[in-house]
């Protein structure tokens, strides 16, 4: 009798995994919930037409699973088009470690404060949209971001200064948006690792905080925004910065009081106020890319050494 049931069980178990694949699905089913309700929300655009009910979403498209847990791991819509709002519901992905919206130009609203509910994402990629509003204060709380990037947007307001809590920060994107106020003191105090910054193409103003001199940025990138003053903190003999764009700003500083790493290999600092003369230790520097064109330099361009075999380089003052 109970071996009759059980036999009769595992019947109906087989018959109903291959009458209903959902029993087969790798994907969980919360998962799978919240990205159909994501799909609608977004009015179930072509881009999403592979999210059907009756498949396993772990083969879906723009998602993938994590190949142990088999829960979604990233969201990536860069191809095709969604229009509306990021809807709410993506803060119920809580294994999401990949977040991307980029080239949506029908994207609009804020960044969504849902997002602060994903405290795994280790990259979020909000860029080429029309999100508009503030970079969000809550994105300081996502510890493993290592790169975020909200370039391409129509962000206002001032950059939030606990954006330098981010201990894991490989890069960060605020660049092409139309963000206003100071750079924030606490961007040269970052408690990690040290990011790559863009900020260019912003309506930044004000100086560079002092705090610059003690972060070795990679690269860094301020150019196109109306900062003033002194820019030199940047440099320094013991830095390791190898790209620094300053170009269309108002600074005004001599250059030849400058210390430049020996690793810096682009340089662009094209119209600014920039006084005094071509440091003869460019004469030294490898560099691939130099523009000084537009600014108050005079004297003598400096002879010899590698400068000499530079193609692209303008020395235009
Ligand atoms: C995006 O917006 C434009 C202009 O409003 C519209 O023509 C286009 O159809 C929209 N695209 C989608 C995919 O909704
Ligand atoms: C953050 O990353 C660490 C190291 O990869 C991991 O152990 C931890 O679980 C992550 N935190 C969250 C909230 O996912
Ligand atoms: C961006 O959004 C604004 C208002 O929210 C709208 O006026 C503008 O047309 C949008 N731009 C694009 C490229 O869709
Ligand atoms: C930015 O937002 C403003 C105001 O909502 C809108 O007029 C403008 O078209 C937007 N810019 C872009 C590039 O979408
Ligand atoms: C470089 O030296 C300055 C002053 O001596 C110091 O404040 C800064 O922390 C140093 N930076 C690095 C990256 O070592
Ligand atoms: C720039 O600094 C150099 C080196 O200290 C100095 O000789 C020069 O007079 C300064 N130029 C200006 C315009 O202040
Ligand atoms: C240097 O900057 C000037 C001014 O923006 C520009 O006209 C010139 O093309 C630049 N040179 C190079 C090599 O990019």
């Amino acid at each position: 009798m109970e071996l009759k049931f059980s036999t009769f069980l595992s019947l109906t178990l087989l018959f109903s995994s291959v009458l209903n694949p959902a029993l087969s699905d790798l994907c969980n089913p919360d998962d799978k919930k919240v990205l159909l309700q994501i799909k609608k929300a977004f009015g179930d655009p072509y881009v999403l037409t592979s999210w059907k009910s009756d498949t396993d979403c772990c083969d879906w498209y723009c998602v993938t699973c994590d190949s142990t847990t088999n829960r979604i791991n990233s969201l990536t819509i860069f191809a095709g088009q969604v229009s509306g709002q990021i809807p709410a519901l993506v803060g119920d992905l809580p294994y999401l470690e990949t977040l991307e919206f980029h080239k949506q130009p029908n994207l609009t609203g804020p960044i969504q404060p849902a997002i602060a509910k994903l405290k795994g994402l280790k990259s979020l990629r909000l860029s080429w949209t029309n999100l508009s509003g503030s970079v969000p204060d809550f994105l300081s709380q996502l510890k493993n971001l290592t790169f975020l990037d909200l370039s391409f947007n129509n962000l206002t307001g001032a950059i939030p200064s606990s954006l330098s809590q981010l201990p894991n920060l490989n890069a960060l994107h605020l660049d092409r948006n139309k963000l206003t106020g100071h750079i924030p003191i606490s961007l040269g105090q970052f408690i990690g690792n040290v990011p790559d910054l863009y900020l260019s193409h912003n309506q930044l103003s004000g100086n560079i905080p002092t705090s610059f001199a003690q972060m070795d940025f990679g690269s860094i990138d301020l150019s196109r925004n109306k900062l003033e003053g002194d820019a030199s903190v940047i440099f320094g003999l013991n830095k390791t910065t190898q790209i620094v764009d300053l170009s269309r700003n108002l600074l005004e500083f001599n250059l030849s009081k400058v210390e430049f790493p020996t690793s810096l290999t682009s340089l662009d600092i094209n119209h600014n106020k920039i006084y005094g003369s071509i440091p003869v230790e460019f004469t030294q520097l490898n560099f691939q890319f130099l523009n000084v064109s537009y600014n108050r330099l005079c004297g003598q361009i400096p002879v010899g050494g590698k400068l000499q075999r530079l193609r692209r380089v303008i020395l235009f003052s």
